[in-house]
């Protein structure tokens, strides 16, 4: 059994339901750019930089625009995710997320967030959860983007835990292997074909608890 140390969520689709406005916000703008987007397609984005984002979203829709077009609609794309998510209720805290980081934080285990979003601090502010994590690193703070692991090196260098003491919760597929190739323990939520890599994969925070945690 592994004494684990340190407990590095994801914010989007692990700790609020955010996914579904990201999703939102790039298929109005696919159909605006006259194409559609669908939620299958939208899995390749998740976890990914805002940037990397439009550029999948560009390479599905087959259009090609310059580098000033490309920050006009990531901007874009932006306001209105930033519309959506100023609306967000404390309900929209996904099932547990909020229990479970008490119980962790309860049992002397350090929580840091580990998110590409820009956003994320806002979101966190808005829906009173910033006191939960000791350590913050966002997409402001990281210049690679999962599947590259320095979002979660950072938040365990932060949290000065060695990485093999880290457990990663992710819903994203690039966000496992960012966690696994940093030499941490991953937990994955959501659906067990996309993301069979993690250590185990269960529908939401609601179903986690500290036994299973040092079982990992
Ligand atoms: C990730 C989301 O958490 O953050 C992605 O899974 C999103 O969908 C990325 O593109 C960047 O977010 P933001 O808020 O900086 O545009
Ligand atoms: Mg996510």
């Amino acid at each position: 059994m592994t004494k684990i140390k340190a407990c590095i969520f994801d914010l989007d689709g692990v700790i609020v339901d955010t996914a579904k406005y990201h999703y939102l916000a790039w298929k109005e703008l696919a159909n605006e750019l006259a194409f559609d987007f669908s939620e299958t397609q939208n899995e390749r984005l998740k976890g990914i930089s805002r940037m990397a984002s439009l550029d999948i979203l560009l390479e599905i829709g087959g259009i090609k625009l310059t580098k000033q077009e490309r920050e006009k609609y990531a901007t874009k794309k932006n306001q209105r995710y930033i519309e959506m998510v100023s609306q967000m209720q404390p309900d929209e805290i996904l099932p547990g997320a909020k229990e479970f980081l008490l119980a962790v934080r309860n049992a002397g285990i350090k929580t840091a967030l580990g998110s590409a979003s820009k956003n994320a601090p806002a979101i966190l502010k808005r829906l009173n959860l910033t006191a939960l994590f000791d350590v913050i690193i966002d997409g402001n703070k990281v210049t690679k983007a999962k599947p590259d692991p320095e979002v979660f090196i950072k938040g365990a260098d932060e949290l000065d835990i060695p990485y093999e003491l880290c457990v990663v919760f992710e819903d994203a597929e690039a966000g496992v292997e960012a966690a696994l190739s940093a030499n941490m323990k991953c937990v994955g939520i959501g659906s067990p074909e996309t993301l069979s890599k993690a250590n185990i994969v269960i529908d939401g925070l609601h179903q986690m608890n500290l036994n299973k945690l040092m079982a990992l």
